[in-house]
């Protein structure tokens, strides 16, 4: 027998049940994350630190100045215009496969007021707060720090507040919390808008009919995750939001004016910097895998920061939900030379693997390449 493996084995088990005791002594209290920073933590406790194999890559990260793609929705019910942008967002699409927009007419004042109310969700009286703490994701309205809590190997320093309002036309906004239900009602309208304009866009640019990606149901409602990320007190140590790309096919987010997102670019962390009234938007990887590779669903994480809170609002457009769909790349974009790189896959099936999963382990994607 082989003693040394045997007790590497023991430490390890017996680091894994303390590090679950810790887990659910947290997840137990249902105060977030922002509960340990208002209680004047200095230090983080551990389930919050990442290895230190990480921690030491982490020095060699370089770092630099360039900025995604910036692209103005001004004049786009021009047509000259209109081409013109259909352009940006396809060459934004492919190689980074994430781009800013302003001027995309929602106004200021619903952002602002979106911004406003997942603050004072998450500010709000602790007691009422906790009454929102769940994992039951039949839930409308999901309060939780870390969806990914029991199954990533470190946690990160962001509470959620995460509203489904996919596939839900007959929504009753008294499933919403109180605080945010009018500035959620009053964005979502918005941003679906905006979600359709973009599609319009993006299928124009594959060389299809603008309603091409509307007729595969990708812009079937959308579900809104409204993040906190409070100041931390050992930023270096812990990460915001663990590298991911994102699942269903396109992401609309709304920031406030705290840094903290960077997209891996050329083997580099390219701060996107907010931009006053601007929205993030990025591919996601079903949007990645029917356009066979076309548009790219990029890696990205959110960094901790010592100020705070950061607060950002990423509306999913994570496509159908009550009928089996089958999704594999668009037959119009598949010729010799361009052999499909992914198998077809049923959308549920996709959707059941993507929730059983640490953001950290094995992209989904890969399941599914040829
Ligand atoms: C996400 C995401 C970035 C942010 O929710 O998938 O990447 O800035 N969010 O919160
Ligand atoms: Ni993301």
């Amino acid at each position: 027998m082989d003693v040394s493996v045997d007790q590497e084995n023991l430490v390890h088990s017996v680091l894994n049940h303390d590090r679950m005791k810790e887990l659910k002594a947290f997840d137990d209290m249902k105060v977030g994350v922002k509960g340990l920073a208002d209680a004047g933590m200095l230090k983080i406790p551990k389930i919050f630190v990442r290895p230190p194999v990480e921690l030491a890559e982490e020095l060699n990260c370089r770092h630099t100045h360039i900025q995604v793609p910036v692209i103005d929705f001004t004049g786009i019910q021009r047509v000259d215009r209109r081409k013109e942008i259909v352009g940006e967002v396809r060459i934004a699409s492919e190689k980074w496969g994430f781009f800013q927009v302003v001027n995309h007419g929602i106004p200021l004042s619903v952002l602002e007021k979106m911004i406003d109310g997942i603050r004072l969700f998450h500010e709000q009286d602790v007691e009422v707060k906790k009454q929102f703490y769940t994992r039951d994701r039949t839930r409308k309205a999901i309060f939780n720090s870390n969806f990914d809590l029991y199954q990533s190997r470190t946690a990160n320093w962001r509470d959620t507040l995460g509203m489904i309002l996919q596939a839900s036309d007959h929504l009753d906004p008294n499933e919403l919390p109180a605080t945010c239900r009018e500035a959620v009602m009053d964005y979502a309208r918005d941003v679906k808008k905006l979600g359709d304009t973009l599609f319009e866009l993006l299928s124009e640019g594959l060389g299809l009919k603008p309603d091409h990606l509307r007729t595969m149901e990708c812009v079937n409602g959308c579900n809104i995750y409204g993040h906190y990320y409070p100041a931390c007190p050992e930023p270096k140590l812990t990460l915001g939001l663990t590298e991911h790309s994102d699942p269903g096919f396109l992401t609309i987010l709304l920031q406030n004016q705290i840094n903290g997102l960077q997209v891996l670019y050329e083997n580099q962390w390219v701060d996107v910097l907010p931009i006053p009234g601007g929205l993030v938007v990025n591919i996601g990887d079903l949007l990645q895998m029917i356009s066979n590779s076309k548009y790219t669903s990029n890696v990205h994480r959110v960094i901790a920061n010592s100020v705070g809170p950061r607060i950002s609002v990423a509306s999913f457009f994570g496509g159908p939900v009550a009928a089996p769909k089958l999704y594999g790349p668009i037959k119009e974009l598949i010729s010799e030379e361009n052999p499909p790189l992914y198998r077809d896959v049923l959308y549920n099936e996709y959707a059941a693997r993507l929730y059983s999963r640490g953001l950290d382990e094995k992209p989904v994607l890969e399941y599914y390449k040829l």
